[in-house]
């Protein structure tokens, strides 16, 4: 069956949301962007992303210049709505669904017959369904797909995100996908539309599925580094270089160990394991403990960094990046930044904050008088000791010549051990 949409909604334009609705405008479609937050709006109405990716401004500008993107605060009338809205955890673990459950209650109003509903932020198992639930209570006048599967009025799938931040708008497009509709004629619908502007193959599964490849990916990736930041602890107890023991490790031809590093951060990998984990727990001891060896990496590393610290009267130390990932402005669950915050709480050292990427210091750091965001050259020059953070392109570029009197703590391996 072929479908062809005119106007398509996304709701929630953040680093998902924006790159998405751009790229869906880029093809000729009319984009309705819908976000809950006026600044969002207001900037994009600009022509212009409210945060820094690669590419991305370029896209947006034009989007909204031939007026094929228009942002807004409240849904209307559209063909087909992709919800990408936050999904973090609950004190308990479990998935706080308030966003999705909110924003699937405000298009539930503006929803007609033939509409197509995608589910895009990652969620627990299940939710899918549980967002037929929430639009069905508002409006009882629709079919939905899960309670009727063979005349519904709106089509529902879940089809999970997995680009990089820093290569999304190249991702968005080149990846495959995956469409898991709540029924066949749901996969068909959703399959048409990714069809507009995905050039990655799209692989058809159900709902439920869907919703646990995306997990299972990012708990994937999470028991992996978890392996590779052991490792680096191993080596620091023996007294050697973890960075060439992996390297040699991965000569092997069928072993390839990951980076190790401060820890896990961003809002995917170190959350979305917890949507399976605190539901069955008996059936995911390694997925806790991958989630507890990462979390206590900080940790450690404020352990390495205070035993430097007390070999000076007054130490002055370069903290060398904030964000949870080389070259993003990304603050979210960033181990380094919760490094800096421990660094500023345990110790009475000077902190020179080096992030390219950020223009001032986050409230939790701009706080203390000891804390300044300063330039790579002042923070080298000035530090005792250097601790490296973040992989940022800029870092790698440091001339060694400048940081051999300093006291060196590399906690991605940027000179590989060799200080
Ligand atoms: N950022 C990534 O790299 C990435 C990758 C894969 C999957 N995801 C998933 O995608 C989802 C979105 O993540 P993100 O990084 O884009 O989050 P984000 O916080 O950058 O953006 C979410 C946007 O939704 C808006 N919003 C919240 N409630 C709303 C509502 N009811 N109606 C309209 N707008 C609303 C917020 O104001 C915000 O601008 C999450 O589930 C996340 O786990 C993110």
């Amino acid at each position: 069956m072929e479908f062809e949409y005119q106007k398509i909604s996304v709701i929630g334009l953040g680093y998902i949301g924006l790159p998405t609705a751009a790229t869906i405008a880029s093809r000729g479609i009319d984009v309705v962007g819908v976000d809950v937050s006026q600044s969002a709006v207001r900037a994009i109405s600009q022509g212009k992303a409210h945060f820094s990716e690669p590419d991305l401004d370029m896209l947006v500008q034009s989007a909204v210049s031939t007026k094929k993107l228009r942002a807004q605060t409240t849904p209307e009338e559209a063909e087909a709505f992709i919800i990408a809205v936050p999904t973090p955890f609950l004190d308990d673990h479990s998935g706080d669904l308030s966003y999705v459950e909110a924003a699937g209650r405000s298009i539930a109003k503006v929803l007609k017959p033939d509409d197509l509903v995608i589910l895009e932020s990652t969620s627990p198992v299940g939710t899918t369904q549980k967002l037929c639930g929430w639009i069905a209570e508002e409006r009882p006048d629709l079919r939905l797909p899960d309670r009727h599967p063979d005349n519904p009025d709106i089509h529902m799938a879940y089809c999970p995100e997995r680009i990089l931040p820093g290569r999304m708008v190249f991702e968005l497009v080149e990846n495959d996908r995956i469409i898991g509709g709540i029924t066949e004629a749901c996969t068909d619908k959703a399959e048409a539309l990714y069809e507009i502007f995905v050039r990655g193959e799209l692989h058809r599964t159900n709902a439920p599925t869907a919703e646990l490849v995306k997990i299972m990916e990012n708990a994937y990736r999470d028991v992996n580094i978890a392996f590779a930041n052991e490792m680096s602890t191993v080596c620091d107890a023996l007294d050697l270089n973890a960075w060439e023991a992996i390297n040699l490790a991965n000569r092997h031809p069928r072993v390839n160990v990951l980076k190790p590093g401060p820890g896990v951060g961003g809002h995917c990998i170190a959350i979305d394991p917890w949507f399976l984990i605190s539901r069955l727990p008996n059936q995911t001891p390694l997925m806790r403990m991958a989630r507890k060896v990462n979390d206590a990496k900080p940790g450690i590393i404020l352990s390495k960094t205070r035993h430097q610290i007390e070999r000076f009267r007054k130490p002055v130390v370069a903290c060398l990046g904030l964000a949870y990932k080389p070259d993003v402005d990304d603050l979210r669950e960033s181990p380094a930044l919760k490094i800096v915050e421990m660094l500023a709480k345990d110790s009475d050292a000077d902190l020179l904050v080096v992030e390219p990427h950020i223009a001032s210091l986050p409230d939790v750091l701009a706080q203390y008088e000891r804390i300044k965001k300063v330039t790579l050259e002042d923070a080298l020059e000035r530090a005792d000791i250097i601790l490296v953070l973040v992989g940022h392109k800029k870092f790698k570029k440091i001339d060694s010549r400048k940081i051999y009197e300093s006291v060196v703590i590399d906690t991605i391996g940027l000179w590989k051990g060799r200080f």
